[in-house]
C-alpha cells in the first residue's frame, strides 16, 4: 500500500534521491543566503535542482539563494546539501519550510549542519564573526510542529532543552580553534521577517537573551530535533541589529559580508564535517 500525506512524500523524495547514490548521506547541510561556496566546491557533486525532486518546496528567488540539493563528499563523508531554503516570509506554511530538513532526516543523515545570516544583537559581536548556536528562541509566533502529530516522526510534546548536540558543539569549537577561526557562541532568535527590526524590538531581543537575529534555522532546527537527528548550527554575523550603529539595514550588506568571510566558512565546514561523520559512526 502506498502511504498518502506528509510520509508518502517524505518517502517519495527520500526514494528519489537514493536511486541517485550507492551511499546514503550521512550528514545533511542547510546554506544559508550567500553560503553556496561549499555545495560548490565537494567531490563527486552532483546537482538537483529543487524542482525535480518530488514534492520538494521551491523557493521564490531571493538574489543570493539558489535552489538545489547537492549530493557529494567531503574527504570520505557523503553529504546533502541545500543550496537555498523556504523562508516563512515568503508566505509558505511551515510544513514546507520544514520539509527539506525532514526530508533529509529520511534520507537517513545522523545530523544536520544549518547555517544561516544573522544580525548581531550583542554589542561585542562584529560583522564577519562566526557564531555557534548554544540554543535559539523561537520568535516565529508559530510552531512547524502545529497540526495533527506524526508519532513515527516524534513525540506530540518533544522536549527542547538540547537542540543543539552539545558533542557536535564541542566538535565545532575545536575544529575552529585548529584552524584559528575564531567562533562565538550565543543564542539565535528567529522571527519572521521579511521586515528587519525595528532597534526597540533589538533591545526587546537582547533583554531576553538573545545574542544574534534572523529569518530562518529555528523552524528546521525544530522539526529536526522533533524526529531525533542531530543539529549543529552556525551563524554568519553580517550586520549589526538594528539601532546598534547610526545606519539603515540592507540585504547588500548582508550578501558582501557572507562573500567576505565565505572562505573562513567554507574552511571551517570542510575540516568539520568529516569528523561529524566520524562521530556518526561510533
Ligand atoms: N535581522 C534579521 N535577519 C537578518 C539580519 C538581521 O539583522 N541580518 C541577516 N539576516
Amino acid at each position: 500500500m502506498t502511504r498518502t500525506g506528509l510520509l508518502g512524500q517524505l518517502d517519495a523524495c527520500a526514494a528519489f534521491l537514493r536511486g541517485k547514490r550507492d551511499r546514503v548521506p550521512a550528514v545533511g547541510l542547510v546554506l544559508g543566503s550567500g553560503l553556496g561556496a561549499f555545495a560548490e566546491r565537494l567531490k563527486n557533486r552532483l546537482a538537483i535542482p529543487y524542482e525535480e525532486i518530488p514534492h520538494f518546496p521551491v523557493p521564490s528567488g531571493v538574489v543570493g539563494h539558489a535552489g538545489e540539493l547537492v549530493l557529494g563528499d567531503v574527504d570520505s563523508t557523503p553529504v546533502a546539501v541545500l543550496s537555498g531554503r523556504v523562508h516563512f516570509y515568503e508566505g509558505r506554511p511551515m510544513t514546507d519550510v520544514v520539509f527539506p530538513a525532514r526530508a533529509l532526516a529520511r534520507l537517513g543523515v545522523g545530523a544536520v549542519v544549518l547555517t544561516n545570516a544573522a544580525g548581531g544583537v550583542r554589542r561585542t559581536f562584529k560583522p564577519g564573526d562566526l557564531m555557534l548556536l548554544t540554543d535559539h528562541i523561537n520568535a516565529f509566533g508559530t510552531n512547524p510542529l502545529i497540526g495533527p502529530n506524526e508519532d513515527s516522526l516524534g513525540a506530540r510534546f518533544p522536549d527542547m532543552s538540547r537542540v543543539y548536540d552539545p558533542a557536535l558543539r564541542k566538535l565545532a569549537k575545536d575544529t575552529a580553534r585548529s584552524l584559528r577561526i575564531p567562533l562565538r557562541e550565543g543564542v539565535y532568535l528567529g522571527n519572521s521577517g521579511p521586515s528587519y527590526e525595528t532597534p526597540a524590538e533589538i533591545r526587546a531581543y537582547r533583554t531576553i537573551g538573545a545574542d544574534a537575529v534572523g529569518m530562518s534555522t529555528v523552524p528546521e532546527a525544530i522539526a529536526l530535533s522533533h524526529t531525533g537527528v542531530r543539529v549543529l548550527g552556525i551563524s554568519t554575523i553580517t550586520n549589526m541589529a538594528a539601532g546598534i550603529l547610526p545606519k539603515p539595514l540592507d540585504h547588500s550588506e548582508v550578501l558582501a559580508t557572507t562573500k567576505k568571510v565565505g572562505d573562513r566558512f567554507v574552511r571551517l565546514l570542510t575540516a568539520l564535517v568529516p569528523k561529524i561523520g566520524r562521530t556518526l559512526r561510533k
